[in-house]
């Protein structure tokens, strides 16, 4: 098929490249043109990993183009994804009007029938809404809600091993040619979700509130867990071993973060408000979310008794492992947070730097009190404290001695310490160095465990 995806983004980027693998002709469209330029020289702007090989190998074959307008012939595809960001407006509610515009230049080129198929998370009714924006269309398109479940970090692999595909259709026709180009990822067994474009739109936002949710939880329960002395990894582990509730997404940590959970949950909790219907769920969600930043803020700032003229390292920059990204990312909060009270940061991951620097660049006030290092231990030379934020594989067996020797000496009785938000490491480990340790809501003395943990999201 010919196919042109709008948005060059990690949702676009992978769907584009990912179909052109497939087979079908593709052409990327993005209004950003130094994405562009960089993509047509076979530059992968993001951190993603497998995707920039798959990238290159596609464009060599001929079959992944790129570009900021549409020019035939792919004014004749059979099908337009719209890929392209739905960010937070200032109420939570989701900003479309990226969508629309898309919508609008689609109306005006398309020389032949086809499908516009919508995988940005967008609310409920957006789909209609672009259906009768496209009235004035010289030829037939009918609009398909097809959101997007991939997960940062692993988007390629979900790309061609999706859990489900969710096709929110009003024709068998376009169910069918949906079926069709989806049907070599699911060799194994068919894994579609056929439904009417406003459920469609509604599972993508409850899927990922339903997975905030839990995070929230398990985040409440760690802060509970600290104050009566309980421990979270027991917690979650007589928890998660019901089979009803299931091992996933129930680990504690500095919140969750990103462009997908923070943003949707908003945007669900606005809807409801919107249609007179309160999602109550979704807005102590966001709440427990917004106080966890707080509280793990408050937990540094308490284990140096101040935070005043320290510095601080952070491990982990990015919102998670294996991704460059940091929108959201609480290592960004956390950094905020303790610059305002007048610490100094120093960070280290291992792709998102760039990233996290032209963010904290966005506060002028915090200039000269954030920078990163290229090498991890290089962040503790002289630091008082390291916060572990995102749990990259390199920061999962540490040398603690090497930590010590680096870190600043404690005061008097106090060793530095190590803030493990994400609970990756054995405080016995940590405690025979000769450092203090401070998790969320387990033991800071070693009489636990850490179990295996796979990537939650
Ligand atoms: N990132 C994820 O993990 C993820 C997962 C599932 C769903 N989603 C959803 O997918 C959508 C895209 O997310 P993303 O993370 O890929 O966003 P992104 O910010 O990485 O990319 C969006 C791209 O769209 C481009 N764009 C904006 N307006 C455009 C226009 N009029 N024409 C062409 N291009 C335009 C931007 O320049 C940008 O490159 C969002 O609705 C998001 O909620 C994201």
């Amino acid at each position: 098929m010919r196919l042109v995806v709008f948005g060059a983004g990690y949702v676009g980027l992978v769907t584009g490249t990912g179909l052109s693998d497939l087979g079908h002709d593709v052409f990327l469209c993005d209004i950003d043109a130094d994405r562009i330029e960089a993509l047509s020289k076979g530059s992968v702007p993001i951190y993603e990993p497998g995707l920039a090989d798959l990238v290159r190998r596609n464009q060599r074959n001929g079959r992944l183009r790129f570009g900021t307008t549409i020019a035939p012939p792919y004014d004749r595809a059979d099908a337009y994804f719209v890929a392209v960001g739905t960010p937070p407006t200032a109420s939570g509610a989701a900003d479309i009007s990226a969508v629309l515009s898309v919508a609008d230049e689609i109306a005006r080129v398309a020389q032949t029938p086809a499908l516009v198929v919508v995988k940005s998370t967008v609310p409920v009714g957006t789909c209609d809404a672009v259906q009768e924006r496209m009235g004035g269309a010289r030829v037939p398109l009918e609009v398909v809600s097809n959101p997007e479940f991939l997960k940062e970090g692993d988007a390629v692999n979900d790309f061609f091993k999706p859990d489900r595909i969710v096709l929110g259709a009003r024709s068998e026709g376009a169910r069918a040619t949906l079926r069709d180009l989806y049907a070599p990822l699911q060799l194994s067994g068919e894994r579609v979700v056929v439904t009417d474009p406003r459920s469609s739109e509604l599972i993508k936002y409850a899927a990922n509130t339903m997975l905030a949710m839990r995070v929230s939880f398990m985040n409440e329960l760690s802060r509970l867990c600290h104050a009566t002395g309980a421990d979270v990894h027991a917690v979650r582990l007589g928890v998660g071993t019901d089979a009803r509730i299931g091992k996933r997404y129930l680990y504690s940590g500095p919140g969750y973060g990103g462009s997908c959970f923070p943003k949707d949950v908003q945007a669900l909790a606005a809807l409801g408000k919107a249609s007179g219907v309160p999602m109550r769920l979704a807005e102590a969600t966001h709440l427990a979310n917004e106080e966890q930043a707080t509280y793990l803020a408050d937990l540094v700032e308490k284990s140096l008794d101040g935070v005043e003229g320290r510095t601080i390292a952070l491990w982990g920059l990015a919102f998670k492992p294996e991704t460059d990204d940091v929108r959201e990312s609480p290592a960004v909060k956390l950094a905020r947070a303790l610059v305002d009270k007048g610490a100094t940061v120093v960070g280290h991951d291992p792709e998102a730097s760039e990233n996290f620097l032209k963010v904290m660049a966005e506060r002028p006030e915090h200039a000269g009190k954030v920078r990163v290092t290229e090498r991890d231990y290089d962040a503790l030379d002289g630091a008082h404290a390291l916060v572990l934020l995102a749990e990259w594989r390199s920061y999962r067996a540490p040398n603690f001695a090497e930590m010590k020797r680096r870190l600043a000496p404690g005061d008097g009785e106090l060793p530095p310490v190590l803030v493990d938000a994400r609970n990756i490491w054995r405080p016995l480990d940590v405690l025979r160095a000769g450092l203090r340790y401070q998790g969320i809501g387990v033991s800071a003395t070693g009489t636990t465990r850490v179990h295996d943990r796979p990537s939650q999201r």
